[in-house]
């Protein structure tokens, strides 16, 4: 079972860690996450560097975002094991977590979650570090079962719709966009990963859409991913930020209604009855637990 916080991640930023102007733009926004990349928004001349100035802009920069978390290289780079070593050295503390990149089996993300306890307690550290896994090749979509599982430090799973669909040979236009295909290109990968989350307690996210001028497109997405039970989609650009928060909200109308069933249902359990008619809709166990999961949306999100 996963020993992790719950955490919001309505919507998480990725902030390239070679740019300061953008580390110290993304630590005044209001969001739920942002994550500071080491990955591919950092050339691999700058990724030495870039570590330092994460380290830096998590010790030295007072952060809005309530979730801070770092990307990492994947397993099968020569910058991975340094990405970790030393932004948990240098800022584990400020941290809390850490986002594997093209995770292709369990193996990879236990690789992570041993380092980590490495870590942990050579330095000391008083938070336990949470994990984030990227689905975004096809062996670890053939894997995602496994690796949901894997690992007691993980908190997520985050569809990443770009590498995937370079992984499966797709012909799509930008990343994030879907190219036409009838009905919905991500339909299978997304429902996939998100029962596997759902399956053993961890959150599904959805990736990025690049076309950061298009808010249209990127509503589009994000609607059809939170009605599939996805928590949060990713931003790249500050202008989606207020989109995805705004998406993966449960509606106040819907949190009014879910909590005047709820207490009418409780009425109707102590008078003995076990389906009513709520404002002319059937309430019953089923749409009870439908309800419960909204209202713990809702009071995650404060609202
Ligand atoms: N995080 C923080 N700040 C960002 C940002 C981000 N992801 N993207 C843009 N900004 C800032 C810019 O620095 C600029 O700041 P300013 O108003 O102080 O000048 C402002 O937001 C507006 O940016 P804009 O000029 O519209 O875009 P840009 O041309 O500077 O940047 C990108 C466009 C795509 C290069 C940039 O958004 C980016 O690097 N995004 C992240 C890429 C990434 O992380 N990829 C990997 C994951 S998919
Ligand atoms: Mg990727």
């Amino acid at each position: 079972m996963i020993k992790q916080p719950r955490r919001a991640r309505r919507c998480q930023l990725s902030v390239p860690g070679s740019s300061e102007k953008m580390l110290t733009k993304a630590a005044g926004l209001t969001l739920d996450h942002v994550f500071l990349d080491l990955e591919d928004a950092v050339a691999p001349s700058a990724k030495p560097s870039a570590r330092g100035m994460i380290v830096d802009a998590l010790n030295d920069l007072e952060w809005k975002p309530k979730t801070l978390c770092v990307r990492i290289n994947d397993v099968d780079t020569e910058w991975c094991h340094d990405d970790i070593i030393e932004v948990v050295t240098g800022a584990g503390a400020r941290l809390d977590t850490i986002m594997l990149t093209k995770a292709k089996s369990a193996a990879d993300v236990q690789f992570v979650h041993l380092l980590l306890d490495q870590l942990e307690k050579k330095l000391n550290l008083p938070n336990r570090i949470g994990i984030e896994c990227l689905i975004e090749e096809v062996e670890g979509m053939m894997n995602v079962d496994a690796i949901a599982a894997c690992s007691d430090r993980l908190e997520c799973l985050i569809f990443g719709m770009g590498d995937y669909s370079a992984s499966q040979q797709m012909q799509l236009g930008h990343v994030g966009e879907t190219g036409g295909y009838p009905p919905d290109v991500w339909h299978y990968p997304r429902y996939k990963m998100t029962i596997a989350c759902r399956a053993n307690g961890i959150d599904p996210v959805d990736g990025p859409y690049a076309n950061f001028r298009n808010p249209e497109g990127y509503t589009k997405e994000a609607e059809r991913s939170y009605v599939l039970g996805m928590v949060g989609k990713w931003a790249i650009h500050p202008s989606q930020v207020e989109i995805a928060q705004r998406v993966f909200s449960p509606d106040p109308e819907a949190i009014a209604s879910a909590r005047k069933q709820k207490a009418a249902y409780t009425q109707a359990l102590e008078e003995g009855l076990g389906a009513i008619n709520v404002d002319g809709v059937m309430v019953d166990a089923a749409s009870i637990r439908i309800v419960q999961n909204l209202l713990d949306r809702a009071d995650l999100y404060g609202m």
